[in-house]
């Protein structure tokens, strides 16, 4: 391998030897697994490679198409087409083809609210036809508010079963969703609605979160104070608290909702339609509007939730995915892939320990909940809160148990599979991305031994590989970088318009292949190590956040000349925030500053981007071509040695000056 740089050093220490074969009950407990050994698994996934086409057509046909596709797939990475000449809807997929084949009277999404100050828990439970309905209103509610193909609504909401409902109806309609999840704040929105040019925003008047109402209109006035752009905003009430209104702009969702024609139909779209945009974070300042498509993300979506989560109409399953809609966890499987298997799907409004630490389990038992889907940082909290929340109640529904968004550290997977699982129940560690639309790396429930840590083996149609800088593929346990070879359906179709940076983020890195942004080793087996994020983009508590944009929040405070921000190990969020901070002349270092710029993060950005740590220092330590040294940063943060070759450091007293603030 090239010598690493500094941003690309990849180590990992992580060695696990515990195998655990698939549950011989699994395949009973889900009504019968479709793969059942690794053989079979590595005899398909290598027939899919071999013809992907014949591969991804034979999964399309599942699905119902207005018009069939001339071409599966037409050209290559980086900018490949899939089913060309399609057309197809989304909505009707997930909703219209369960109610024409009479299965509009099922149960489609099973709400929980938070409980409200003054009641017992609130269970919702919408059927195929009523979400038909419902769609159909609110797209024939937008067109009549200004909407149509080819615009983006922007959607800042609660969870709330009426989320769910408007994704669906700008599927129906043909209008592409841009989703920001509920924690951000109002920069936020207005730089993403600006960068998409989005007129409509739909909001909620409040929501509900452990008690309290996050004042998510008011959120949203401000937006419209930043940005000129916002021309109608459609408010959901959920709260019922009082919100400033203006009658030109806003509109109630009650008052629009049901006028709107419940016959309204879906759109017929283009295979390579824009379906949605859902921003994240990138190496630099400024988030990024991945743009995803309707066809190839429909099919990846259904087949992952087939094969991964073995998702099955008529097995009695009840599916629940703990991540917010706002995240594409929360589009691909909270919403749309359970919704194409024609499994309810459990969506849940609030927060993991309120009222009590033993909410979730409370949920599980009381719906009957087959599958539970989350992430690591969830896991450590709930473990963390104590056995007896989880022992209290009867979980023996469970029969997989899935995580996303970071590499789980073995002691939370046990606990997973032992506690919560009773040890019946296989786990399977997903690694995917915004940008794949759906799992890459992934062990199939009946037919791959998993160990705690690693995220196994590729999905079919996934050609990932470890390579160096050259694209040459590394050696069994040598760390690379992690990288795709092939196209696959649900891969993003670029960065909204900005197609270089698209090319050369993505491909811009390694030759001809999609580069992740990872770091990862192969074992021996074969099985896919993540070691984390080789550019400046850090996962905390499963929330992707670019250090970039924590560190242009910063420097915008009247007080900031500089900032630098680095990830650093935190017991619970995985990944927390540490930021160096040097102030101009005339402010005083102090905890009053320190909280204050705290304060300023969460106001320009959200909450989930405050800094754990904030430490002052005169100056950064920066290489002679004036780069802030960042591994430098990362392991001073994590009160490791300083060991690395500091021979570039501009000014070696920096470094002991960052050390001396360590106490403070
Ligand atoms: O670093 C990887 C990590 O999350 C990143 C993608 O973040 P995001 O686009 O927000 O999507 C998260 C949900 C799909 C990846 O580059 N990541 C995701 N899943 C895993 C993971 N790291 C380790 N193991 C995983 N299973």
């Amino acid at each position: 391998m090239t010598q690493p740089t500094d941003e690309t050093r990849i180590t990992s220490v992580l060695q696990e030897e515990r195998v655990f074969d698939p549950p011989a009950r699994f395949s009973e407990a889900v009504g019968g697994a479709r793969v059942r050994s690794l053989e079979e698994y590595r005899a398909l996934h290598r027939r899919s490679l071999d013809d992907l086409p014949g591969f991804w057509a034979e999964e399309a046909r599942e699905l119902e198409w207005f018009k069939p596709w001339d071409e599966v797939l037409q050209g290559d990475l980086p900018e490949p087409k899939w089913f060309v000449g399609a057309r197809t809807n989304l909505c009707h997929n997930a909703v219209d083809r369960h109610v024409a084949a009479g299965h509009g009277d099922e149960v489609a999404i099973v709400w929980e609210g938070e409980p409200t100050p003054d009641g017992a828990p609130e269970v919702r439970r919408l059927t195929y036809a009523e979400l038909q309905r419902e769609t159909a209103r609110l797209a024939s509610a937008l067109t009549t508010l200004g909407v149509v193909k080819g615009d983006v609504v922007t959607i800042y909401m609660g969870m709330v079963p009426e989320l769910a409902v408007a994704l669906l109806a700008c599927a129906r309609l043909g209008a592409a969703h841009s989703v920001i999840f509920g924690g951000f704040a109002a920069q936020a929105i207005a730089d993403r609605v600006e960068d998409a040019g989005s007129k409509l925003v739909i909001t909620c008047d409040g929501g509900w979160r452990r008690g309290q109402v996050i004042r998510l209109k008011d959120t949203v006035d401000e937006a419209t104070r930043l940005t000129a752009r916002i021309e109608k905003v459609v408010v959901v009430r959920r709260t019922g608290q009082e919100v400033a209104w203006d009658a030109a702009r806003d509109v109630w969702w009650h008052d629009v909702v049901p006028q709107g024609d419940p016959d309204f139909p879906c759109a017929p779209m283009d295979a390579e339609d824009m379906l949605f945009l859902l921003y994240t974070s990138g190496s630099t300042g400024k988030p990024k509007g991945i743009l995803h498509t309707t066809a190839g993300y429909m099919t990846f979506v259904h087949a992952t939730c087939k094969y991964v989560f073995e998702l099955r109409p008529d097995a009695g399953q009840l599916y629940w995915c703990t991540a917010d809609i706002g995240w594409v966890t929360g589009h691909s499987y909270v919403l749309y892939g359970p919704l194409l298997r024609r499994v309810p799907t459990l969506m849940y409004e609030g927060a993991p320990n309120a009222p009590a630490e033993d909410r979730w389990w409370d949920i599980v038992e009381r719906h009957r909940v087959t599958h539970l889907y989350t992430a690591p940082t969830a896991i450590r909290a709930l473990r963390g809160w104590g056995d007896q929340h989880v022992k209290k109640h009867d979980l023996s529904s469970l029969a997989l148990l899935g995580t996303v968004g970071e590499p789980i550290n073995p002691e939370a997977w046990i606990w997973y599979h032992e506690v919560v699982g009773g040890g019946r129940c296989p786990i399977v560690d997903t690694w995917w991305q915004t940008e794949t639309g759906g799992h890459m790396i992934t062990p199939l429930p009946g037919a791959t031994p998993t160990v705690p840590g690693s995220c196994t083996l590729p999905f079919f149609g996934v050609d990932a590989a470890i390579v160096n800088e050259r694209g040459e593929e590394m050696p069994p346990n040598t760390g690379g970088l992690l990288a795709i070879r092939r196209p696959w359906p649900g891969m993003l179709r670029g960065i909204h318009g900005d197609r270089p940076r698209f090319l050369k983020t993505y491909f811009g890195r390694i030759p001809g292949m999609y580069f992740a942004g990872d770091g990862a080793r192969r074992d021996a087996r074969g099985y896919f190590w993540i070691m984390g994020r080789v550019d400046d983009v850090i996962n905390v508590a499963g929330h992707r956040l670019g250090t970039m944009e924590i560190e242009s929040a910063l420097v915008s405070h009247p007080a900031v000349a500089e900032a630098a921000v680095v990830g650093m190990p935190h017991e619970l969020k995985g990944t927390g925030i540490a930021a160096f901070v040097s102030l101009k002349r005339g402010f005083d270092a102090g905890a009053a500053l320190r909280s204050q710029l705290v304060q300023h993060v969460a106001h320009e950005i959200g909450a989930l981007a405050k800094p754990d740590q904030v430490r002052f220092t005169t100056s950064l330590p920066k290489t002679r071509s004036g780069k802030i040294m960042r591994r430098l940063l990362r392991d001073i943060a994590a009160g490791k040695e300083v060991t690395q070759d500091t021979t570039t450091l501009e000014d070696y007293g920096v470094l002991a000056k960052l050390r001396e603030h360590e106490e403070e």
